[in-house]
């Protein structure tokens, strides 16, 4: 028998560094979606054919896991597809982690709940990262669009239509470890500082999660170019990243900014309907990839 499981990519929407930190994000899950087909075998060794993720490692270690809380010896085969490969920084890391683990479930009949996959995978996440809130994670597991506190502490589903943005990809892979930990050492120099940024970036994220459940997009598009600036001053951006976001804006945007731990990967422009086109050929003008997304996308579910 094979199981075939997805799960979602994600965009930060805002609060990205803050949620290190303990502060809250807002997320949102896209419809470029990670693939994983899970079948029981008869070899020795698991076999792990996963072109689209950056390391298998992930997958091992999710099958690891999956093993040891079950009690499991069978070796399994599991290979993934994806609509999306790891150099735009949609998570594909994170997508890989919760559908190898739902594909493990469906497959052994050894149901988990959501929390438990989210738990599991964020688990997954630290033993090969060290680092990171899980906001991705949940993103992947839950799907829709998230109110999010570090570590799964709040992870509240939001009720909402999908948003209207515009994707740039910057052209260069960001590297998240590598800025997790440039924000470390500013803490350690900085904290006040730093401190200071971050409840400034959480007021933006509750104001922006009134004005997303009241699809305020104006003052929601406003907020995010506040917390792009504030992403500035953390010391997170790139000039190609501040291109596109002044470009956006120039074109007629309500709003824009960096999506995920910045010096690349993409940045998200908040559009009125009639300005998308507008919008689109100016950041593609200053050497922007537009990648055509819709948010909302559900969580991690079985294919048939
Ligand atoms: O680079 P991305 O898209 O994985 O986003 C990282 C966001 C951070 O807040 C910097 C890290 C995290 O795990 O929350």
């Amino acid at each position: 028998m094979k199981i075939k499981v997805s799960a979602p990519g994600k965009l930060m929407l805002l609060g990205e560094h803050a949620v290190v930190y303990g502060y809250p994000c807002l997320v949102t899950a896209v419809d470029k979606r990670l693939y994983v087909q899970a079948e029981i075998i008869n070899n020795k060794e698991d076999e792990i054919i996963a072109p689209q993720v950056k390391e298998s490692r992930f997958v091992l270690e999710s099958i690891a896991q999956f093993k040891a809380k079950f009690g499991l010896e069978k070796s399994v085969r599991i290979i993934t597809k994806g609509d999306f490969s790891h150099r735009v920084g949609l998570g594909s890391s994170s997508a890989v982690t919760v559908a190898t683990f739902k594909a493990l479930s469906l497959l052994f009949k050894l149901p988990l709940t959501l929390r438990e996959i989210f738990d599991l995978s964020y688990k997954v996440n630290l033993s090969i990262q060290g680092v990171g809130s899980g906001f991705d994670l949940a993103t992947a597991t839950y799907g829709r669009t998230i109110f999010f506190v570090t570590g799964g502490k709040i992870i509240e589903p939001l009720k909402i239509n999908p948003l209207p943005l515009v994707v740039g990809y910057s052209g260069i892979k960001a590297d998240t470890p590598f800025y997790i930990r440039k924000v470390a050492e500013a803490f350690k120099r900085r904290k006040e500082d730093l401190n200071q940024i971050f409840n400034e970036i959480t007021k933006l994220v509750y104001q922006a999660k009134k004005a997303i459940l009241k699809s305020e997009f104006k003052l929601l598009g406003e907020l995010m170019t506040k917390n792009h600036q504030w992403l500035k001053k953390l010391g997170v951006s790139v000039p190609k990243l501040d291109k596109m976001v002044m470009a956006a804006l120039e074109g007629g945007a309500y709003g824009a900014k960096l999506s995920g731990a910045g010096g690349g990967d993409c940045m998200i422009a908040l559009v009125d309907q009639k300005n998308r086109r507008k919008v689109e050929s100016a950041i593609k003008k200053i050497g922007g990839e537009i990648i055509k997304t819709k948010t909302n996308a559900k969580g991690v579910k079985l294919e048939i």
